[in-house]
């Protein structure tokens, strides 16, 4: 039987999910596939330590330089995470003719151009299904399974810990930090958390959904990106008494030549299926033009389903191996000289429906400058709140919009926050009208 020979750079908590894999389900992949999925070597800087497996006849390195160079290797699977040393490792890989698999959802927003013409030019594969949405197989899903469809829209969940952290915050009126901590023991967050809870490993992964679905380049810098931390509990509950949940998602839409990305957290409704996607899952919606709506929900972090969605591609490249890359689906979705570097829409250019938190003054008057200074930039209210105080003069007003362009409701902001009346910033929220 053919032997694909696997190395895994980073023995930590997904590289010890994607190594008891290799060697625990050993048999059943080769029935699935007619070759033999072979773990041979491991680097990791730290050896001394128990791995709980059993790595006999693995050969194990310290210095994951030397690994990406080794010759009984096929294929190298990156998951040390992070955009240094790992796009030098990817790369130092791809030129020694192996094929990469990662998880690496930074490396691949911000690298993965070149590292797609390099893996072309040495005919070698690059896959990367757990990058996005963890365990959910939905690049696969995006690239192949709806594949003869124009997407109209990708909205996402693709952070497990700020899913998780929003989660308890509703249900268990817990404290923020410790359910990041809790996150972070759980092996769901980012090495540095501030890359989850500020949105930016959403942006990651949106930026590479988006160029799939648009066949764009990816633009991860240019992704419109706020994160979770300035919302509190206060906040998760005005917004449930209005019949609606936050969830932090990805939106990404087409406009005529232009893309527009965005990450920022969400009020959708409590009927939404979105709104059902709770704890580290994550939920991937896909529409297209013939299918119509499509939603892939699963685990977006942790060991076990990451490690599922690597060792998904090694049997992806191990079916064509050795020598037919050309067999497999183009990395992303569309032919390389197909793919277009698209103009993102300018986040003022964007439409949205809102929602409002003002700390007013609680005097006559106030409420009718504000809605004065809305009018003069049309824009119409669909609901309005105000909280019962208890002593002090400031009382947060709470105001939905309907539908109007970021560029009109931040210019009406601007003038809001300067009324004496009104203290502190507004706390803005994008809303959406889920029907499904
Ligand atoms: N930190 C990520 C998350 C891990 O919380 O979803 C998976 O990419």
């Amino acid at each position: 039987m053919t032997e694909v020979r696997v190395g895994i750079l980073g023995l930590g908590t997904v590289g010890l999910g994607v190594a008891r894999i290799l060697i625990e389900q050993q048999g059943l992949m080769a029935k699935r596939l007619g070759k033999t999925l072979k773990l041979v070597a491991a680097a990791d800087r730290d050896l001394n330590r128990d791995f709980g497996l059993d790595l006999s006849g693995v050969t194990l390195y310290d210095d994951a330089a030397d690994l990406v160079k080794a010759d009984d290797v096929d294929l190298v699977v990156e998951l040390i995470g992070g955009y240094e040393p790992a796009r030098t490792f990817v790369a130092t890989a791809i030129e020694h003719g192996k094929h990469v698999v990662t998880a690496n959802k930074a490396l691949v927003a911000k690298h993965g151009e070149e590292l797609f013409k390099l893996a072309a030019e040495k005919n070698v594969a690059l896959g990367f299904e757990a990058a996005v949405a963890g365990g959910i197989p939905c690049l696969k899903a995006l690239r192949e399974g709806v594949a003869a469809n124009n997407i109209e829209s990708v909205y996402a969940i693709l952070n497990g810990t700020c899913n998780f952290i929003l989660t308890k915050m509703e249900n268990e009126g817990a404290d923020y930090a410790d359910v990041l901590k809790e996150a972070q023991e759980l092996g769901y967050a980012e090495a540095d958390p501030t890359f989850d809870v500020e949105g930016i490993d959403t942006a990651h992964k949106l930026s590479i959904l988006a160029a799939m679905a648009y066949g764009s380049e990816i633009k991860f810098d240019e992704v419109y990106t706020e994160g979770i931390s300035k919302i509190g509990a206060a906040d998760i509950e005005a917004v449930h008494e209005l019949g609606y949940r936050i969830k932090l998602l990805g939106i990404a839409k087409p406009h005529h030549g232009q893309v527009e990305m965005r990450v920022h957290p969400t009020l959708v409704p409590l009927s939404s299926q979105i709104a059902q996607v709770s704890d580290s899952y994550n939920a991937v919606m896909l529409s297209g033009d013939f299918v119509e709506h499509t939603v892939y929900i699963g685990r977006g972090a942790g060991e076990r389903p990451t490690a599922s969605a690597v060792v998904a591609d090694i049997m992806d490249i191990a079916r064509v191996f050795p020598d037919g890359v050309a067999y497999l689906a183009p990395v992303m979705g569309y032919m390389a000289d197909e793919r277009k570097p698209l103009e993102t829409l300018p986040m003022a250019d964007v439409q949205s429906e809102y929602y409002l938190r003002i700390m007013a003054q609680d005097k006559p008057g106030v409420i009718a400058r504000v809605t004065s200074i809305l009018a003069d930039h049309q824009i119409s209210l669909e609901g309005m709140q105000q909280k019962e105080h208890d002593t002090g003069e400031v009382v947060p007003v709470i105001m939905l919009t309907y539908e109007t362009t970021e560029g009109n409701l931040q210019a009406a902001m601007s003038r809001i926050t300067a009324l004496t009346a009104v203290e502190d910033e507004v706390l803005i929220l994008r809303k959406e009208s889920f029907n499904t």
